[in-house]
Formats: C-alpha cells, structure tokens, sequence
C-alpha cells in the first residue's frame, strides 16, 4: 500500500508576486497535489498524476480550493484567554489585561492548557505556521515548543524579555535574559520544525543594558530570527523618545543595540519616519501587519501599498489577543479594509499571498513553507467556498475564481476551513 495521498480540487498555487505583477497571474491553479512523507512530491492535472501515483489514496475534494496552510507572522500565544479585552489603548491595554494574564505562565501546566488550546484554535482556523511571543518564564516556551513539537508543527517563538516597565513577577534582568534565552535557543533551536526567535518585547520594557545583552546574543546566533514591536501607537512613539533620548527614532533604539538585521521581525510599524523605512527596508528586515489589532487597540492605518512599492519585506499577523481573531481569512479581511480605507484596496490573490507566501518569506522560510510546489513541507487548508448560507449564494453567482473566493475571505470563519494538513498529516476535528 503506498503511503501517497492525492488530493483533489482546485489547487492554488503561487508563481510570482501578485504585488509585483497582474495579480490574478501571480497564481496557478492545478486539479491536483500528492503529498507523501509530509513533503509535497507532485502537483499538476489529475489524470497525469493519477496513472503516475496509481497506488495512491485519493481525496476528493470537489471545487474546494487546495492552498499552502496559513502561516501567522506574529503572535502572542499566552494572550488566548484573555482575547477581546474591552476598552483601552495599548499601554493601559498592556497594563491592566496583558500583564496579569502572562503573570499565570510560570505555572507548566497553565502553560501547557493555553498552548494546546491556542494551537487547537489556530488549527481548526487553517493555520499550520506562526511566530510567537511567549512570556518572560522559560516554561511559557518549553510548554508552546513541547506541544507544537507533539503535533508535527513548523513555529517560530521566543522568551518575550521585560526588565523595566512591567509589574513585580513579570521582570527579568539584562542578565537573567541573556542566559534563559540562549539556554532555551541551545535546547531548542533546530529540533525538527522548532525555531528560535529571540524576543525582546518592546523599547519601552528593556533597559539599554537588556537590548544590548539580546543584540550580543543575536550576533552570536546570527541564523536566529529577532522579534519585537515597532511604532505601534503616537504615545507610544512618544515614550520611547523619553527613555531613549540619544536615539534618532524608535528603530533607532533597537538599531543602536545590535537588534536590526535581515532576520528581523517588527510588528505593527505604522507610524514609521521616512529614515526608518530606508533602514527597514536597507537591511531587509520584515514588518509584520496585523490589521485586527490595529483597529481593535485603535493604533492606524498600516500603509501596506507604500511600504510594498519601496520594496518591503511583509508578513500578515493576527497578533493575538491584541487582533480580536484566531483567524487568518478575518485578518485578510481587516487587511482589505484598511486598504480601503487607505483608498489602495488589496486583490484577493494579494490577501493570500500575504497570509502564505509573504508571511513565510518575512520568516525566511519560504522555500519550506507557505506555497504549493514540488519538495515543500505539506501544510495545506483546504477551503469550502460555500461554509455558510450567506457566502454560498454569493459565491454561486461567481465570475471566476477570484470573485468565488473573495466572499470567504470577507465573510468566512472556521466553517470554511474544510481540512488542514500539517507535516502531510489531515488533522481530525
Ligand atoms: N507592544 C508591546 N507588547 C505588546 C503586545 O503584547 N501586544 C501588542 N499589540 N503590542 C505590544
Ligand atoms: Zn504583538
């Protein structure tokens, strides 16, 4: 008996950069992919690859759309519980539900409870990929690796450090998180689809002496991804040019302490000066967008059109809890709507180029993850284009499969994820 699964339907693949071109013919679709070994080995027509895989063991899928798995470009996976927090901008948001939740991730077994329940919820939503920020208590990483590493799962995540600025059980040192994140880097870093990212949380929660401790242990695992905030909100901005007096701007003051590379990872970046676009943009570092948490924390309109046009590296982010969704085809949505409140509406092929192939390429893992081609890791969603009443009338009366699958980007939920596969595994619900 072959171990090779055909899966039929629409097949969605990407070419090129629907932002770099027409993008409807950024995209091909095939009626077919084989996945074997939790690698993707054929994809193409279905009467060629079933006379070459005649063991195989089909799926049929009908006129579903067959795409790469949702990859979450930022984050915070111990923010489940407390999602849809009412009321507050992002200090006092931070202050009176972001803090007292993370303080309970020194406990192994919460920890365990909320990365299962997170990892649980973001599978049912198509997602098979994300970069996290866990909390200050190296249990909160060991307990999200140990789970995603249980389930086959390719993540991204790091020790998220505070040494200033944050309540009395919820600090560290320059010291404390130099040595926790190297130990968990050494233990973690490159055990099967596990990465490191080293996580300083934000400017205004590290001293100096903090950033300058992460930026030494970056040089020193220079492979390593860097994750942290940048230009979320105006007061924000504001703050950091207090407790960083000598820096130019707010990149500046990772910038000045070895924290801006090419493997850097800066969510939000709204507000950002024209300096800190040439630098970003210089050194090839991504900006992660995660437009449900920008209007739900009521932080502004992220300029997706301009920051592409200069040549941005670009990732798609929930950013749960402070997003107000586990859900990817919700974020696109948001992401749509800024856009249009921009006056630059995104094309649906855009939508999901940035929630798959952009996402990966920000994570520099787009030649694993992200896309349908031969040798790429197999997470897949699979998407019904009529889950709800609603959708399906819409999509019915079509033109094409952009106009058939822009409803369920706008309108869909967990009910239009039809299956997911995750390291060639079709996970059960
Ligand atoms: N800035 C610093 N920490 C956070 C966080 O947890 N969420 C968001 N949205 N912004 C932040
Ligand atoms: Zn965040």
């Amino acid at each position: 008996m072959s171990n090779q699964t055909i899966l039929k339907g629409q097949v969605l693949s990407f070419v090129s950069s629907p932002f770099e071109s027409d993008p409807a013919s950024a995209v091909r679709l095939y009626d077919a992919v084989v996945v074997q070994d939790g690698k993707i080995v054929d994809v193409g027509d279905f009467a060629t690859l079933k006379t070459r895989h005649e063991d195989a063991k089909l799926v049929d899928h009908g006129d579903r759309v067959i795409m790469a798995g949702f990859v979450d470009a930022h984050v915070h996976f111990p923010q489940t519980a407390m999602i849809a927090s009412w009321g507050k901008r992002l200090i006092d948001w931070l202050n009176s539900y972001t803090f007292p939740e993370e303080m309970l991730f020194g406990d192994p077994a919460y920890a365990i409870e909320i990365a299962t329940r997170y990892l649980d919820l973001t599978a049912a939503n198509g997602t098979t990929t994300m970069c996290s920020f866990c909390t200050i208590h190296p249990e909160s990483v060991d307990a999200f690796f140990a789970t995603a590493k249980a389930r086959g799962q390719r993540v991204v995540a790091g020790k998220t450090c505070m040494d200033r600025n944050a309540p009395d059980g919820l600090r560290d040192t320059a010291q404390t998180a130099y040595d926790e994140s190297r130990a968990l880097l050494n233990r973690w870093h490159g055990v099967e689809r596990i990465s490191y990212a080293i996580t300083p949380r934000f400017s205004p929660t590290s001293t100096p002496e903090q950033l300058e401790a992460l930026g030494a242990l970056w040089a020193e695992n220079p492979e390593c991804l860097m994750q942290t905030h940048l230009s979320e909100q105006l007061d924000e901005i504001e703050w950091v040019k207090t407790l960083y007096p000598d820096a130019r701007d707010y990149l500046d003051s990772y910038e000045q302490h070895g924290l801006l590379g090419g493997r850097g990872l800066y969510g939000h970046a709204i507000h950002l000066e024209p300096r800190e676009r040439d630098r970003l943009r210089e050194v090839g570092a991504a900006v992660v967008h995660c437009p449900t948490s920008n209007t739900f924390i009521g932080s502004g309109l992220f300029d997706m059109a301009g920051l592409m046009a200069e040549g941005h590296r670009i990732g798609l982010a929930t950013d749960t809890g402070g997003g107000s969704s586990f859900s990817m085809l919700r974020t696109m949505a948001a992401a749509y709507e800024i856009g249009q409140l921009r006056g630059t509406p995104l094309h649906p092929a855009q939508l999901l180029w940035l929630a798959t192939v952009g996402s990966a390429t920000a994570l520099h893992m787009d030649d694993v993850i992200g896309n349908i081609a031969i040798g790429m890791e197999a997470d897949l969603v699979v998407l019904d284009l009529g889950s709800t009443p609603a959708i399906a009338q819409r999509s019915a009366r079509a033109n094409g499969i952009w106009e058939a699958v822009f409803p369920t980007i706008m309108m869909g939920d967990d009910r239009a994820i039809a299956e997911v596969w995750i390291n060639g595994k079709r996970r059960l619900f």
